[in-house]
């Protein structure tokens, strides 16, 4: 077989076998097919698309790339959940310890941060004293005794998607439905959970815009889940502004705890109930979405959910007392308030822009090495839609000094109009796919 023949055939449209996609994803994984071929190979793809049986092949090459988890050893139906990313998603944080303490397992692998979006890894570690690195075997342990970890990813899983996503994303192929749904797929099913809940971001700070492409993406993903026999469901949402109140990685956590409390941004908690009544669904807790509903509201009115996250930031090393206490929670030291230029309504608050407004304050990263600041980010005293006065604060930024605030204000106002008409601010949860 000679890759020059694979990257001609897909150029053509044709449609590789599964023996011709094993071969370049072995051959790239081992070193022994150059960047130049795959590249070329991978911007084919990028616009001749790949067939549903392509697709399959490709993400249970990258999926047995590497590692493997296997769960079996935990007791009941473990469900995982996977973001598309966004800013100010700390859905994570609120759904599992929800889930959990609705009797769903959840053995959860989640990443770090970078470019706009954060990552849950480095909002848990704004703890003190969490791990995140924590070995497999007190991984599974944690997760029987509370029902629920979140650790960093370890093992070497997928390294065919870790070399994969770094060429596309230097080669303007991330774009791409196939590679995008076989990417996340083939991690959700090395990680090896038996059903998976998928939120699928859509508007300006996600990698889908529209409706359509984010309905694509999602019916794929679903349709991979379900041929390896993992049930799954997606949740298309919407991402044109940001997610809540908070951004950055302290005032996440705060956040998620006020979610859990019962408190918070009404939209937040919208997603987050809904998200989580789906876990519960799909771990078979509830065999009706209205009765995971009622499931929900009753683990968060009673304090159980947010005991749960106490229970599993204690076996994880942290300080629980944050998380009864949220407060405690240290802001970088230099703050900076954001007026409102006129009067009027919040018409654009440009998801993406307030990300890189967080990175600026030093709340996330620009470089895999970047080092970050948990007390640094964003708090929205107001979002799209609201109205205003003028010089009324519509947001607090802070960071370790007045020159990163000023750094982030100017970016954040590039997130931000102000007009004199309402704005239509659709719902949070656009549509809900799920298998045959
Ligand atoms: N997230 C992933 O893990 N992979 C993609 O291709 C895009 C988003």
């Amino acid at each position: 077989m000679r890759m020059y023949d694979i990257i001609h055939k897909k150029r053509e449209g044709g449609e590789l076998s599964e023996e011709e996609i094993r071969f370049f994803v072995q051959g790239y994984t081992q070193g022994e097919i150059p960047d130049y071929q795959v590249s070329a190979l991978l911007m084919a793809i990028f616009f001749q698309g790949m067939t549903r049986r392509e697709t399959g092949a490709l993400t249970l090459e990258m999926a047995n790339s590497g590692d493997r988890v296997d769960l079996s050893s935990i007791p009941g139906v473990k469900v995982d959940k996977h973001s598309t990313g966004g800013v100010g998603d700390k859905t994570s944080l609120i759904l599992g310890p929800i889930a959990a303490a609705c009797g769903v397992k959840i053995a959860k692998m989640s990443g770090r941060g970078l470019g706009h979006t954060g990552g849950t890894v480095d909002k848990l570690e704004s703890i003190p004293g969490l791990r995140t690195a924590i070995p497999r075997e007190e991984f599974f342990d944690i997760v029987r005794k509370t029902g629920l970890a979140i650790i960093g990813q370890s093992g070497n899983l997928c390294p065919a998607d870790k070399k994969l996503y770094a060429l596309r994303d230097v080669t303007a192929t991330v774009e791409s439905l196939p590679l995008i749904a076989s990417s996340i797929m083939s991690k959700k099913i090395a990680a090896g959970a038996d059903a998976i809940l998928l939120d699928v971001k859509m508007g300006s700070g996600a990698f889908m815009k529209t409706l359509e492409d984010s309905r694509a993406l999602a019916k794929e993903m679903v349709r991979i889940g379900e041929q390896v026999g993992r049930r799954t469901v997606a949740l298309i949402t919407d991402m044109d502004m940001p997610l809540g109140r908070n951004i950055g990685n302290a005032l996440e956590v705060q956040e998620a705890c006020q979610v859990l409390s019962g408190k918070g941004d009404h939209r937040l908690r919208a997603l987050c109930l809904e998200l989580a009544a789906n876990m519960i669904y799909l771990g078979g807790q509830a065999s009706e979405m209205a009765s995971a509903r009622v499931q929900v509201v009753d683990a968060v009115r009673s304090g159980q959910a947010l005991e749960k996250l106490r229970q599993m930031v204690e076996a994880q090393g942290g300080d629980g007392s944050y998380i009864q206490h949220p407060e405690k929670f240290q802001v970088s030291p230099a703050c900076v308030e954001v007026t409102a230029p006129a009067k009027g309504f919040i018409t654009r608050l440009d998801a993406e822009e307030c990300g890189l407004a967080a990175v600026e304050l030093g709340a996330g990263r620009e470089t895999k090495d970047s080092v970050i600041d948990a007390g640094a980010g964003i708090v929205l005293l107001k979002n799209k839609g609201d109205s205003v006065e003028q010089g009324e604060p519509i947001a607090r930024l802070y960071a370790q000094t007045q020159e990163l605030c000023q750094r982030g204000q100017e970016r954040f106002l590039s997130a931000l109009e102000v007009g004199s008409h309402a704005p239509d601010v659709g719902p949070m949860i656009l549509e809900r796919v799920e298998g045959e």
